[in-house]
């Protein structure tokens, strides 16, 4: 797969002499949509904001689609669309007015139709006479999508584009993320919702303290480090767990009722016939069983506790 961006070596180091990102080396696939996780100050937005050339950086290069980001920065910018963590618009312009201009800050020629496509897609189009100021802060958000795909750009940033998204509305954005992606536009978002990386991602990054300790498929991600939990449901309450069955570190619940045996998902042989077999050796009957598998969550959560 062709990379659309590359970062090389990205160090930032702010005047203040706060060392943000240290070392970050990254390839966005031409395509993608790629999720950037971390904890609040981690460094997403100041390497966002790198890349789309808002903030210069100590050392390291990034390339965007061939064209370096400081000697090039225009041609760059041009095929880059950045929706800000931040809300900033002119409270007094209308929807239409602010996104049309938007287009043209990018030297591209008027296109009213598909500004109108881009405000019917992010649910706008009723609003496009409205000024700024009386839309709700869901609605600046989406208008901050729609200003961001006004000229067309071919890698979509978005900061935390969900933040104060109403679920329904989420769930849209979503769905047009991914028509995005299937159009052609490579799409890397940092968000806090993990089920939204989840939903969406092909590939995760997660960055922690400045350096970016993971990229990977997501798919994969999830398979590697997936955790499976089969729980059993008791038909009578079990004091403790018998000695015979100590070798599966199974939990048993307060009131006695449930038996719960954590393994990984990926291995082959994850004993569970065996532990079936020994509880019928043992008279111990259940009612029923489930299995439930770990949520990207519990992995995200998991590897920032490692780093730590
Ligand atoms: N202009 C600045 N001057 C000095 N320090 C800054 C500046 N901007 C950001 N920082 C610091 O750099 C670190 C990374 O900030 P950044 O905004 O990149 O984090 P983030 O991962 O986007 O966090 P969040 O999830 O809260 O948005 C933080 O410790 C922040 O305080
Ligand atoms: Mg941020």
């Amino acid at each position: 797969m062709q990379d659309i961006v590359s970062v090389t070596g990205i160090t930032k180091t702010y005047a203040s002499g706060f060392q943000a990102l240290n070392g970050i080396d990254l390839a966005i696939h031409s395509g993608e949509i790629f999720a950037l996780l971390g904890p609040n100050g981690a460094g997403k937005t100041t390497l966002i904001s790198i890349v789309c050339g808002i903030v210069n950086a100590s050392s390291g290069k990034v390339v965007v689609d061939g064209h370096d980001i400081v000697r090039d920065f225009r041609a760059a910018r041009s095929i880059i669309g950045l929706v800000p963590q931040e809300l900033t618009t002119d409270a007094f312009e209308t929807v239409w007015n602010t996104v049309s201009f938007s287009r043209g800050l990018f030297g591209r020629a008027p296109n009213p139709a598909h500004i109108e496509k881009v405000l019917k897609a992010l649910s706008l189009w009723d609003k496009k006479d409205n000024k700024i100021m009386t839309l709700s802060g869901g609605m600046k958000r989406r208008l901050m999508i729609a200003k961001a795909l006004s000229h067309e750009p071919k890698v979509l940033f978005l900061d935390e584009p969900t933040a104060g998204v109403d679920v329904t509305l989420r769930r849209d954005m979503w769905q047009l993320v991914r028509e995005l992606r299937d159009t052609g536009v490579t799409v890397i978002l940092t968000t806090h919702y993990i089920e939204e990386a989840e939903e969406m991602a092909d590939r995760v990054g997660v960055i922690n303290k400045g350096e970016l300790v993971l990229v990977e498929n997501k798919a994969e991600l999830m398979r590697k480090l997936g955790r499976k939990e089969l729980t059993l449901q008791l038909a009578a309450p079990l004091a403790q767990v018998p000695d015979k069955l100590q070798p599966y570190a199974l939990t048993l619940s307060a009131d006695g009722n449930d038996l719960t045996y954590t393994y990984d998902a990926q291995s082959g042989r994850a004993g569970i016939a065996t532990l079936l077999k020994d509880l019928g050796d043992l008279g111990i009957p259940f009612k029923d069983l489930h299995t439930t598998q770990s949520s990207l969550e519990d992995i995200f959560v998991g590897l920032l506790k490692e780093g730590a």
